[in-house]
């Protein structure tokens, strides 16, 4: 990883229930293409999990999943960095210090932290609101050029760039200040049921609007085929048909196809035939990550051998930053 001058680019997901499709191909897809231009440092964000009440047992078995997944994707812990977030110590400490270098009226702003405490308002605590700090650690501790972020995640990302610009202006240059990656590619892919809004893993209201990756492939064709559409009848891209948009963004993703290759494609296609084919392309590219994810959890050994060497390799990292940053602060430093 080091030794080259490829740049860093850091990202991170909960493991808050089985990715979606959306989440596939938002962020998972894309990341599995970053691996040859960039160092990439990948990790199970479990810390910020617990910010919202989890089950112990099915958090540390979701962790060890979304750790397989990853592999089965063709993210590759040799080259790059496969990590869980609280196999690192360091989160822990330089949240703490950066929790000092954030003003509550920053993180009043932030509309995740509106969103979640109207949501769970019997659990408003403390870390659910100091949330983008940790998350400022997770990316500056490792000196991170870039980070994927989709829209949700934006906000977060200034706040991040905003807490390093202030520590770097007391200190001297101790954080490289993160862009954003936006990637060349990729449509927001929307709920099969309510095609206004993002198809998101914790929607759980309608088990028809979203398509998670382990889906079985019968599951995945019903679910399509239930999509809302429109009585318009032309399978066409149209704001005034944001299902059928929704299912040709889809296709295009998955299959790599531009949109408008994809759109041609189905001209004169009735519904039927073209959600059969969007289904068809869906299962085609999730099957084989299914077949390798089977693999994967059935071998934890290898998984948590990769958890293990992965939290080796970051803490190095980490620790480097963390120390420069102990000692701007005052913390003793021991000969
Ligand atoms: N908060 C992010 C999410 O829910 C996950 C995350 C944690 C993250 N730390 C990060 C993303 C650092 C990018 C960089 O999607």
């Amino acid at each position: 990883m080091s030794g080259d001058n490829k740049k860093i680019i850091y990202s991170a997901m909960q493991p808050s229930g089985i990715p979606s499709l959306g989440n596939y191909l938002g962020a998972l897809k894309n990341w599995k293409n970053l691996q040859d231009e960039y160092n990439c440092i990948f990790a199970a964000a479990n810390m910020h999990a617990i910010t919202v009440r989890q089950d112990p047992t099915e958090l540390r078995q979701r962790t060890r999943d979304l750790i397989a997944l990853f592999l089965s994707i063709g993210l590759d812990p040799e080259k790059h960095i496969i990590y869980v977030q609280s196999d690192v110590k360091a989160h822990a400490e330089i949240a703490w210090i950066l929790n000092c270098f954030t003003y509550m009226g920053e993180l009043n702003r932030m509309t995740q932290f509106k969103d979640k405490s109207a949501k769970h308002a019997d659990n408003i605590n403390a870390g659910l609101y100091t949330y983008p700090v940790l998350m400022a650690g997770d990316i500056l501790l490792y000196q991170s050029d870039l980070v994927p972020v989709g829209a949700d995640q934006k906000q977060h990302l200034e706040i991040c760039r905003d807490i390093a610009g202030r520590f770097n202006s007391v200190y001297g240059n101790v954080f490289k200040i993160p862009d954003p990656y936006i990637p060349k590619a990729g449509a927001r892919i929307m709920g099969l049921q309510n095609p206004e809004k993002k198809m998101s893993k914790s929607e759980s209201d309608n088990m028809n609007n979203v398509i998670y990756i382990l889906d079985e492939p019968n599951v995945i064709k019903n679910k399509i085929k239930r999509a809302v559409t429109d009585s318009d009848a032309e399978v066409r891209y149209g704001e005034d048909k944001p299902g059928i948009s929704n299912l040709l963004n889809i296709y295009s993703s998955v299959t790599g196809k531009s949109p408008e290759e994809s759109e041609a494609e189905f001209k004169g296609f009735g519904y039927g035939e073209f959600k059969e084919a969007v289904g068809e392309a869906v299962v085609k590219e999730l099957e084989p990550i299914q077949s390798k994810f089977k693999e994967y959890s059935a071998d934890r050994a290898y998984v948590e051998k990769v958890m293990k060497e992965g939290a080796e390799k970051a803490a190095y990292i980490a620790q480097k930053t963390l120390s420069k940053v102990k000692k701007k602060v005052g913390f003793p430093v021991y000969k």
